[in-house]
């Protein structure tokens, strides 16, 4: 049915499981190398200062973030930057060049000082792994890194196509490039469908799988959708919170709106209650 927008085989998906242990977000190694400044650290952080790939963000990366750049490169995870591929509110995507086995990466940077920290905030209370976070704007964006991680981890776990996660490191995320040959995937929004019915039923299952395992995305639409070498991909699940969310209804109707929306533009007769109806007596979030 699917090939085409290559379904993941659910053969091939974990059960869920261990990482709901608990999310830790006291101090962390790069904050440690920050405070410290030996003199390794002092050299990368003015040669990525000086380097054109960071020149819009400078003002916005402070020591932390550099040396969390800085631990990732000694950890192995990063050679080299490449450019910004994407800048959004809460965080700048950049393309990096990753260990041997993984090649190119995606590194997504937040910023701490976001300006919607409280809409993120939104999205952690109520979710059970971070009930102990207080209101300190460090620590919320911190959790929100290691969330979206663990998010990534549980869609892969479901047999949904995300990129996969490679290291976490402070407010950065270091995951699989989604690309076509080198150059970026185009979003949902931007790729030529050829055969959009086939894409709705892959981004349908995904969507029951997703909430199958007991999470809704919460910002679902063609925008956080990839076309990558004939695969659809679902990015941007920082947000995406457990089916135990007061909020989660509430999501997964908005994801449902936009995705039927999407593809009735696209010429489909769907809707976004028939999905949502779909979906909910086709999974089972609560076992
Ligand atoms: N793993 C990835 N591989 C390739 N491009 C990516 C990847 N993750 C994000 N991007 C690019 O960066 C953009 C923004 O990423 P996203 O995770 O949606 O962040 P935001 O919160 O800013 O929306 C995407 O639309 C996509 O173009
Ligand atoms: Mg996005």
């Amino acid at each position: 049915m699917s090939e085409e927008y290559g379904l993941l085989d659910p053969e091939n998906a974990e059960e869920p499981g261990d990482e709901w242990e608990e999310i830790d977000v006291s101090d962390t190694e790069a904050d440690r190398i920050a405070r410290k400044r030996d003199r390794e650290f002092s050299q990368f952080r003015e040669r990525v200062k000086d380097s054109d790939q960071f020149k819009v963000e400078q003002s916005v990366f402070d020591d932390a973030t550099l040396a969390a750049l800085y631990k990732l490169v000694q950890d192995g995870y990063v050679q080299a930057f490449g450019g910004p591929i994407s800048s959004g509110k809460e965080a700048t995507v950049y393309s990096a060049l990753g260990d041997e086995e993984n090649g190119e990466v995606a590194v997504k940077i937040y910023r701490i000082n976001a300006s919607n920290f409280r809409d993120m905030r939104e999205y952690l209370v109520g979710d059970p792994r971070f009930e102990e976070l207080g209101g300190d704007k460090k620590r919320v964006v911190l959790a929100w890194v290691r969330k979206e991680f663990a998010n990534l981890k549980r869609a892969i776990k479901a047999g949904v196509r995300v990129p996969e996660p490679l290291a976490v490191q402070r407010n950065v995320l270091v995951m699989e490039f989604m690309g076509n040959d080198g150059r970026r995937a185009p979003t949902l929004a931007d790729a030529r469908l050829e055969n959009p019915e086939t894409a709705y039923e892959v981004v349908k299952e995904y969507m029951r799988r997703l909430f199958d395992s007991g999470l809704v995305h919460g910002d679902l639409s063609e925008y956080n959708i990839l076309v990558s070498n004939g695969e659809l991909c679902i990015i941007d699940v920082g947000q995406a919170v457990t089916y135990h969310h007061p909020n989660s209804g509430e999501f997964l109707t908005r994801d449902c709106a936009n995705i039927a929306s999407f593809f009735q533009r696209e010429g489909l007769d769907v809707h976004g209650d028939e999905l949502e109806n779909w979906i909910r007596e086709n999974a089972d979030p609560e076992k």
